[in-house]
């Protein structure tokens, strides 16, 4: 069976290189490894790290862990008081920060040093936006809603530096900031407008190459948890194009019926889907179909 894997299946590359980071650590390091917050939302790694002794921690509880211990920051990041407070215990931490988020932190910490008001587009509650708060100085405003640009109100004679959480929806986005863009003479002051576009394209392109190859095979495999909400997603978008397209989970939800009359098969797999269970799927229907 010819068999054709989408580059983009599974993990992004921040999120890869921060599971990838753990288990380089439990392999080098004797020493006790917490990371702070779940490092993927996916139970099975999660478990699995746990079972190799690397327990998930969270801010208030970095005083109870074991002296020697190593904290990992994960790939949404952090806001600067916990890089403080970590120093300040003098615990040893490994920052597996994605670089599209520490660049963020770079913006934020510099606009609002030279007085800029800062404008998050995103979830207010998202870890993410959560750290990406913590690098402001002074006030800022998280928008996440029409509603919410509406009631925006620019504060008068500051900058307005505008930046988007990185897994933010693009079109969402551009209508927002097009509300906002209508504020600039608000309180009959011009403030002046520094719009960023800082959303991650890993979701979009992901969506794009499962699109064009559910296209040319016969049948499609969409692997991903049952409740991942973007493997949902990538499973609407190839059925469009692949009438023969599947959801599973594991290979043991595959199926022979799944390949009757098939010679192409392509798979693609959602963003906190293990390479390993995306391989597995990928050898047994090499093999036994
Ligand atoms: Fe992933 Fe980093 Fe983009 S964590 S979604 S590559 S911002």
């Amino acid at each position: 069976m010819k068999v054709k894997v989408a580059k983009t299946a599974g993990f992004c590359f921040g999120v890869q290189r921060a599971v990838d980071k753990v288990y380089e650590l439990i392999d080098s390091s004797e020493d006790p490894i917490y990371t702070l917050g779940p490092i993927i939302h996916n139970e099975e790694v999660v478990k699995d790290l746990e079972n190799r002794g690397v327990h998930v921690t969270d801010e208030d509880s970095l005083e109870k862990l074991p002296p020697g211990s190593t904290v990992v920051i994960r790939s949404h990041g952090v806001g600067k008081a916990v890089y403080d407070k970590l120093d300040g215990l003098k615990l040893s931490y490994v920052d597996v920060t994605c670089p599209f988020v520490l660049k963020i932190h770079r913006i934020v910490e510099r606009e609002s040093a030279k007085g800029a008001h800062i404008v998050i587009i995103g979830d207010r509650e998202h870890p993410e936006v959560v750290g990406i708060r913590g690098w402001c100085r002074g006030d800022c405003t998280v928008i996440k809603t029409s509603a919410e640009a509406e009631q925006f109100n620019p504060p008068a004679e500051k900058q307005v530096c505008v930046v988007s959480q990185t897994t933010f929806n693009y079109n969402k986005f551009k209508d927002l900031v097009e509300i906002l863009g209508k504020k600039r003479y608000d309180n009959n002051v011009l403030n002046i407008f520094n719009v960023l576009n800082t959303i991650c394209n890993a979701t979009e392109e992901r969506q794009k190459e499962a699109k064009s190859i559910a296209g040319e095979v016969d049948t499609m495999l969409v692997v991903g948890g049952r409740h991942s909400s973007n493997t949902q997603k990538l499973f609407e978008i190839c059925k469009k194009e692949c009438e023969n397209t599947y959801y599973i989970q594991t290979p043991v939800d595959l199926d022979s019926e799944m390949f009757q009359c098939s010679s192409y098969v392509g798979i693609t797999a959602g963003a906190s889907t293990p390479k390993k269970i995306i391989e597995e799927v990928q050898e047994h229907v090499r093999i036994k179909f």
